[in-house]
Parts: structure tokens; sequence; C-alpha cells
């Protein structure tokens, strides 16, 4: 299974984003963390943002959307040449009309799932996505802790996907480190984003480097 590592700009200065970015080049995405202080309690960025920074990197850009109504909203990140775009199912009103469409505009479709939001519901739905997201924290923040308890919804989702014969990426997301990539990456996940563990140190390409190798195991 390839690895892919997902530095999250979260945990990054934003006043320093784009010298940020430059020290994660050898990351697979950036991933960038869209909060409107409804669907999560923080509020973060938005389109303007993400559109300048598409300028400043040649890393392409996976978009994390933790907003209301992303039916309305999603689709102008995949319209502005977000690689790949991240909603989540509790606040999609149609999601599987949304992965199309996303599909569509030319983005890879993304479903997330909350901590205590269940896969076996979605099952029929993997078909239409490119990646799921099982979140490993409440989301909102950087430099939370790792929710252990997630590890089987990482397992299950795995095995559906298997079951289904798809090739899609299964992510985690949220207190990602040295200390937890291992496990998650055992329980079948290949995408892994890393806010604070990557850019808390004072050597943010080489945490990318350090994780890569704990995951590839
Ligand atoms: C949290 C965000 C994460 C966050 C992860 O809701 O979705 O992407 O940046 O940060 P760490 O890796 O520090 O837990
Ligand atoms: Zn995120």
């Amino acid at each position: 299974m390839t690895v892919q590592i997902n530095p999250s700009i979260l945990s990054a200065d934003f006043a320093r984003l784009a010298d940020e970015v430059a020290q994660v080049r050898n990351a697979d995405w950036l991933h960038v963390d869209v909060m409107d202080n409804h669907f999560v309690p923080n509020l973060t960025l938005g389109l303007p943002v993400v559109e300048s920074l598409m300028k400043a990197t040649d890393t392409p850009i996976d978009m994390h959307l933790m907003i209301e109504d992303p039916d309305r909203w999603a689709p102008a990140y995949a319209e502005a040449g977000a690689g790949s775009v991240t909603f989540h199912v509790e606040a999609a009103t149609a999601p599987i009309k949304l992965a199309r469409d996303l599909r569509a505009k030319g983005a890879r479709a993304s479903m997330a799932l909350r901590p205590a939001t269940p896969i076996e519901p979605y099952e029929d739905l993997l078909p239409e996505l490119d990646m799921l997201l099982v979140m490993t924290v409440e989301p909102g923040f950087g430099g939370q802790s790792f929710l252990d308890v997630m590890l089987p919804k990482i397992r299950r989702t795995r095995q559906l996907i298997a079951k289904h014969g798809l090739q899609m990426w299964l992510q985690v997301d949220g207190g990602v480190s040295a200390k937890t990539i291992e496990m998650c990456a055992e329980a079948g996940a290949d995408v892994f984003v890393a806010g604070s563990a990557v850019f808390d140190g004072t050597d943010p390409g080489a945490a990318v480097d350090r994780l890569r190798g704990l995951a590839a195991g």
C-alpha cells in the first residue's frame, strides 16, 4: 500500500504560509482545513486564501471542509483547482449528488466521518467516493490527543473497501504523530494528515519523512 503524508497547514504560521509550505515540498498533498464557526466551533479560512496558496505551491491541495451546507460551498473548491475535496457526511444533504458534482469538476471526491458517525450506513456510497476520512479527534482544533477507540472503525472501513474491490484511499486526521501513525497504518489507513506533528517542530520536512517511514513500516 502506498503511504501518503498530508501536512495540515492549520498548525503552520498563517502569516508566513508560503514559507511554511515551502518547508514541506516532500509532502504528497497539503491538507487545508476550512472551518465556519457553525459545523465546528472554530473559524479558519476560505476560498480566497486557498486560491493564493495554490499560486504559492506546486503541491496538490487536499481540502477538508468542516462547514455547514457543503452541497452549496464545496464545488467551488473543485472549480478553483483543489485536487481533492472532503465534505462531512453529517452536514451534507445529498452526498451522492455532491460527490458526483466534485468528480465532474475534476476533483477527487471524499467524505469525512466525525468520531461518533459509523461507516456502516454509508457502505453503498463507497463507489461514489475516491477517499474516506475517518476523524481520529473531534474536528475543530489541531493538537488534540488521538482517539484510539477509532482504530476498529478504521479497520472495518478498510474491510468494506476491500469487500467492494475499490481502490479508494482511507485517510486519518487528528492526533496523528510518530506515536500513533503505525497503529493507523496497521489498521488500514494509507493517507495520513498531521498538523502539530509536522509544524510544531523545528524541521517540518524531516517530520514528514519520519512519519512516512513509520507508516510504511
Ligand atoms: C482538526 C483538523 C486537522 C488538524 C489536525 O479538526 O481537521 O486537520 O489540523 O491537527 P493535529 O495533527 O495537530 O491533530
Ligand atoms: Zn483536517
